[in-house]
């Protein structure tokens, strides 16, 4: 069948297939990103006018672009409603943004680690995806600044709140360095905060793209960490000069998005009701991200090193003794385990093995520290036996 060349690029997600498995009840599953299922509001969907149903614009709802656009200036981020694009979650701006700069070879940065998905889609449009090492507080500024300087990347992807799946925030230095490097080479930002909101210690992670004084910019950000995945609502803020181009994108990937999950996100964005939501969420992630510390400590003490994530949904852990995690998959399957290997964060995933990405968000409470006991159990396993 001849179907185009790029296709030839497309890789199944690891991701899904995982999740795929982790269905079966009986599986403990760290995989995914997943909103724990009781924190998901309860939806009203009373006083929807009918016409909702019909069309609508591309750019989204104006109300909400509205919304989005005081909301971003409150984080210092100048821009107005004209510049804010709705969109289909915000995997759809990776696209977007893909589409709009990557040819065949386009060289683009992107941290290392990175979010799988971003790196599948960059990578299926044929980039040279190029990876600047991520440090405690944000990253290493010197191998930025060598990057920049040696490839002048199309574009830098950065995740800087709550990385996934490192969890990294940056640091507001970091954040400033990061602004005036890319200012200096005149190199385009893509910043993508799902997990902004997640914060536990509510420390202070102003946007990057409110820094920046020359280079062009876009901003994404998602209700499906905070509010329900399923209302696929995510959006765009892009400096004037990119915001034409990626409308003509949008349009020919489909003409709007989703109005009714729109009208919801509408109902809860700026609202008390939301600021409420929020504290809630986060009191009840800390609390499980405590729990999960606790069952770290005791299962992976002596296997793994890792930082207590300040927000977000995620652990990261690197292996003492370093081995291929994704050979871990089917026997920590085989005891009803999931978990994300963290090769597959990495452009060069052969180059760095020896971390997982546990989720802590998800996990039944009472099956947590069975599910890390046998997690630790399979490591232990394949430690012995690459020793041996
Ligand atoms: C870094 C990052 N970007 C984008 C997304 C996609 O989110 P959405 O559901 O809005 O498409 C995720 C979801 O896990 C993510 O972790």
């Amino acid at each position: 069948m001849a179907f185009s060349e790029r296709v030839t690029r497309l890789k199944s997600s690891l991701i899904r297939e995982i999740l795929a498995a982790a269905q079966r009840p009986q599986v403990m599953s760290f995989a995914g990103g997943l909103p724990a299922e009781a924190m998901l509001p309860a939806l009203s969907w009373e006083g929807m006018p009918l016409n909702i149903g019909q069309y609508g614009m591309s750019e989204g709802e104006p109300h909400l672009r509205e919304l989005l656009a005081a909301e971003a200036r409150t984080l210092g981020v100048p821009c107005q409603a004209s510049q804010v694009m709705v969109v289909s979650g915000s995997q759809q701006t990776l696209d977007l943004a893909a589409k709009l700069y990557i040819d065949k070879g386009t060289k683009v940065l992107l941290e290392g680690p990175t979010y799988l998905a971003a790196l599948q889609i960059f990578q299926l449009f044929g980039a040279d995806c190029l990876t600047v090492q991520l440090e405690a507080d944000g990253p290493n500024l010197g191998a930025l600044r060598a990057n920049l300087e040696r490839h002048r990347p199309a574009f830098i992807y950065l995740i800087p709140t709550f990385q996934n799946p490192s969890a990294v925030r940056y640091s507001e230095a970091k954040r400033a360095a990061v602004a005036a490097l890319l200012d200096e080479f005149g190199v385009t930002l893509i910043e993508d905060e799902p997990y902004r909101e997640l914060t536990f210690d509510g420390a202070s992670a102003q946007p990057i793209a409110g820094r920046l004084k020359k280079a062009s910019w876009i901003y994404t950000g998602t209700v499906s960490k905070t509010l329900l995945p399923g209302l696929r609502v995510g959006y765009l803020i892009a400096s004037p000069d990119l915001f034409p181009h990626l409308l003509k994108l949008k349009q020919s990937a489909d003409l709007h998005t989703n109005r009714v999950g729109q009208w919801q996100a509408m109902q809860w964005i700026g609202t008390q009701k939301y600021q409420q939501h929020l504290a809630q969420l986060r009191s009840f992630y800390r609390e499980r991200r405590d729990a999960f510390q606790a069952a770290l400590e005791r299962h992976f003490g002596d296997l793994a090193d890792w930082q207590v994530p300040q927000g977000g949904l995620f652990f990261w852990l690197t292996l003492k003794h370093k081995l291929d995690t994704r050979t871990l998959l089917a026997q920590a399957l085989d005891q009803d385990v999931a978990f994300m290997p963290g090769e597959p964060f990495f452009s060069e995933p052969d180059q760095h093995h020896g971390s997982l990405r546990l989720n802590f968000s998800h996990i039944d409470p009472a099956r947590l520290d069975e599910g890390l006991k046998r997690l630790a159990a399979v490591v232990r396993q394949a430690q012995h036996a690459q020793a041996a």
